[in-house]
């Protein structure tokens, strides 16, 4: 059972105003040529432009409800994806594909160097040589925690949002209510001193890690999104 079972048919209203991406990681895919996987693939915000574009799009997650929503999605924009149910640390995929992408902060899902190092060498190893890992993550600034610790903020109409921040144990603990459905879900946060040291650890170089997806240099705010290749031999 997943935290996301059951805000499957929440996820796209609480997350419509999240649109800064999607042309970024369509233009990796398309650079990329496909096919590509997507981890944490969930209603599909990411994977069904990418599809409708005609790449063929691997998707994996492990919530059968967001994986319903994600099908129902495509079927609507006539789009076909290939969605698998299976956890980030062991894709059930044994394709070699050029890109591998984790939007949306999926990776703060992982909680120990251990599971993202898990993740790391299984996307290490989805990758022909020279293939891309792009992703992103964010790492919360002190204004950030101040103005939303323990409060509870609409997001979206309807739809609430609680953060719970523990800036020593860096995790926070996220409720979203809305529509008399709701989950409780806890993320890891990390430096991208860290991000940067465990993709070097997996094998990674580093090609770029911006500080947003127009493609800025990243300059010590919240959020990092990075591209890794593994080496081409
Ligand atoms: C923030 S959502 C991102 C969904 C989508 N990529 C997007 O950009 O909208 C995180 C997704 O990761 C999935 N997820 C969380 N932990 C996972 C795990 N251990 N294995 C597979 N999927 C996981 C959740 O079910 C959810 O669909």
């Amino acid at each position: 059972m997943s935290s996301y079972d059951a805000i499957a048919e929440l996820y796209d209203p609480w997350s419509a105003s999240v649109v800064e991406d999607v042309a970024f990681y369509l233009e990796e895919a398309r650079r990329s040529g496909g096919p590509i996987v997507e981890l944490g693939v969930g209603t599909g915000r990411i994977a069904v432009p990418l599809g409708a574009d005609g790449i063929h799009v691997i998707g994996i997650d492990s919530s059968r409800a967001m994986l319903e929503v994600c099908a129902r999605r495509a079927a609507l924009a006539g789009v076909t994806l290939d969605l698998r149910v299976g956890d980030l640390r062991e894709p059930p995929v044994t394709e070699r594909v050029p890109l591998v992408i984790c939007p949306f902060r999926s990776l703060l899902h992982m909680h120990t160097d251990e599971d993202r190092l898990s993740v790391l060498g299984a996307t290490h190893d989805l990758l022909v040589p020279g293939g891309r890992f792009v992703f992103d993550v964010f790492a919360p600034d002190a204004a950030d925690i101040a103005q939303t610790q323990a409060r509870w903020l609409e997001r979206e109409p309807g739809i609430f949002e609680h953060a719970v921040w523990d800036e020593s144990e860096r995790t926070l603990t996220l409720t979203i209510r809305g529509d008399e459905r709701g989950t409780t879900m806890a993320l890891a946060w990390l430096s991208p001193g860290e991000w940067r040291h465990l993709l070097m650890r997996a094998g990674f170089e580093i090609e770029a890690c911006y500080g947003w997806f127009d493609r800025s240099p990243y300059r010590g705010r919240e959020d990092t999104v990075w591209i890794a290749r593994r080496p081409s031999s």
